[in-house]
């Protein structure tokens, strides 16, 4: 996730490109530029680093000034952040220049396209090949060309373009990826987000998908992708700034609760072409893997390791990173080391790395954070594309933890032949539905409130599960009791009997989460168990599978294949966390004692 904004107009441009980027750097901020409109030429500055960096450059810089600019705040997603890597992107002849929020699935395959016609990249973005094509297929008239380009690009995009042959004008054109336009007294202004736009004005238009704008200092012109013409109403805002950065919602956690769509479909798309899925550059001659991780990136590695062994067949043990460099790991040659970060810079899951490392092993980083430490060491890398994650309790980045370790059991399964081609297929399209269940889930959120309102005075809550259904109670403990200190423990049901079970007494609450169609009748036996302690059940299982006779309460969930069920049924349990800790009232975005990166062993 990147933040782009731009302005056309009569005011100087660059304070108000350097002030919207401000409101937007909660997007993104390992790097930053602007591009101006100069007469026939388009001026670019960009740099690696903050904000601050970048208005340090400019400061003082009379060759960036206008009064038509696009910039850009980085979430690094292809390569580094490095000065190169950062926007705007240039085409070659300079002639172009574009900002961009997304991740363009294809790149690699125009990128080819464009090497066999002779252009050369300097970057490792997919930016780069962008801004290459729009010059490529250029001629003469940049709105024209825009709309030939959307139909080239496949996965997400918010592009702001400048071109030097019509320096009066920012072109617009978005799929996926939002992009506001705001009209103010003395000109037009557009960006990812309102807050870059509030300070000059409160009514907004929405780009939709596959539309394209034309934004003069005069005027907005909308255009579909047949480059039809199209008549928009705009939308007030009252939001203060603050609220406006969380987008609406109170906190930063619900409004990365609501993103995980997005940020699961950005994490897989890039992995599949042509019905399948690829890894660039990973090798598969491993015998043995190790997950290691920390807090919730463990839970998905235990998660991982469930399915890995069941749909490729290779043997998988788990260990917490602050344990690993002390548990004398068995290591060969074949063996794979994956670590699991969203930060990447988790101290326990570097010192992890580096002694798997040492060790001979291989490694594999899952990582949020490009240019992170535990992305630079690592071997072999697989980004997930959740964008920027601020609240402390980790929701939309465990979410694309699972989907990759989803992608590369697949991947595994299918290349090792422990699944056949019709298998992966099918499991590969429920995935692709994921998303949108996740989004079914979202939409229903009342019953989850009314939930925690019924239960947000407990003492204790205990989490019970089978298989992967106990793997999710693990995480969806840790989400409760970081964010609502309330006392919690997930168990593997079948285990209560030997110990946990005389914690149960009257009104404990118990949630059982029985997703699994195999384990199902199991589960609901240890539920009768705790039922008869006086226990009082909240259950959670598949939509159609009523409970209410065995249960005291039921969430649903869309009913999908066992694989995939820790991806939905942790999505009502971040919301009951959430909703729990709001009506007691807490900091749910900076809990207590926690801090979103652990840097120290
Ligand atoms: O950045 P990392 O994924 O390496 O962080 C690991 C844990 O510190 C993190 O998942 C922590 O448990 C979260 N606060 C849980 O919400």
């Amino acid at each position: 996730m990147c933040g782009i904004v731009g302005y056309v107009g009569t005011k100087e441009v660059t304070p108000i490109l350097l002030d919207g980027l401000t409101r937007l750097e909660y997007r993104g901020y390992d790097s930053a530029g602007i591009a101006i409109s100069a007469g026939d030429e388009l001026v670019v500055r960009k740099t690696k680093g903050r904000l601050a960096v970048l208005k340090d450059l400019v400061q003082g810089d009379t060759g960036v000034s206008g009064n038509v600019g696009i910039g850009h705040t980085r979430w690094a997603t292809h390569g580094e952040p490095n000065d190169v890597n950062s926007h705007p992107q240039e085409s070659r002849s300079g002639k172009f220049v574009v900002v961009h929020n997304g991740v363009i699935d294809n790149y690699l395959e125009l990128k080819n396209k464009l090497l066999r016609h002779g252009y050369e990249f300097i970057s490792e973005t997919d930016t780069e090949v962008i801004a290459h094509l729009i010059e490529y297929y250029y001629k003469g008239d940049i709105l024209d060309t825009l709309i030939r380009v959307q139909n080239k690009l496949e996965g997400s995009y918010a592009l702001g373009v400048l071109c030097a042959d019509a320096p009066d004008q920012i072109t617009v054109i978005r799929k996926d990826s939002p992009l506001i336009i705001g009209e103010c007294p003395h000109g037009k202004i557009m960006a990812s987000d309102i807050p870059a736009m509030l300070k000059y004005t409160r009514d907004f238009y929405e780009l939709g998908e596959k539309e394209t704008a034309v934004l003069t200092k005069d005027s907005i012109t909308f255009y579909d992708i047949n480059k039809e013409e199209l008549q928009k109403d705009t939308f007030h805002v009252d939001w203060d700034i603050d609220a406006a950065e969380k987008g609406g919602f109170e906190h930063f956690m619900m409004k990365e609760i609501t993103e995980q769509p997005r940020a699961v479909t950005d994490t897989i798309s890039p992995h599949i072409r042509d019905g399948k899925v690829f890894f660039e550059d990973l090798p598969l001659g491993f015998d043995k893997f190790y997950i290691t991780a920390c807090g919730s990136a463990y839970h998905a590695g235990i998660i991982g390791k469930n399915i890995i062994q069941q749909l490729a067949r290779i043997s998988v043990e788990t260990e917490l990173a602050s344990e690993f460099r002390y548990a004398n790991p068995i290591i060969t040659e074949n063996t794979l080391v994956i670590i699991v970060s969203q930060s990447g810079e988790t101290a326990d899951s570097l010192a992890a790395l580096r002694y798997a490392k040492d060790k001979g092993a291989a490694t594999l980083a899952i990582v949020n954070v490009v240019g992170s430490s535990i992305a630079k060491e690592a071997d072999y890398v697989i980004f997930t594309n959740a964008g920027p994650e601020i609240a402390v309790a980790t929701t939309k980045a465990y979410s694309c933890q699972l989907a990759v370790f989803y992608l590369l059991a697949i991947h595994l399964g299918t290349e090792r032949g422990t699944i056949d081609a019709e298998h992966a297929a099918r499991l590969l399209d429920e995935l692709k539905e994921i998303p949108a269940k996740i989004e079914k889930i979202l939409g229903d959120k009342e019953q989850v409130q009314f939930l925690a309102s019924r239960h947000y005075a407990a003492k204790d809550v205990f989490f019970i599960g089978r298989g992967l259904d106990y793997a999710a109670g693990l995480e969806a403990s840790l989400k409760l009791k970081e964010i609502s200190y309330i006392h919690s423990e997930a168990y593997a049901a079948g285990e209560l009997k030997h110990g946990t079970i005389a914690l149960i007494e009257k009104d404990s609450l118990v949630v059982a989460i029985a997703t699994s169609e195999k384990l199902f009748d199991k589960l609901m036996s240890n539920v009768m168990v705790v039922k008869a302690r006086g226990a009082q059940v909240l259950g959670l299982t598949w939509e159609g599978n009523g409970i209410e006779s065995t249960c005291d309460f039921a969430l649903y969930i869309p009913k999908t294949e066992d694989v995939f069920t820790p991806s939905l049924s942790i999505i009502p349990l971040q919301l009951f966390s959430y909703y729990v800790a709001s009506m007691r009232g807490l900091d749910i975005d900076k809990p207590r004692n926690l801090a979103k990166s652990v840097t120290i062993e």
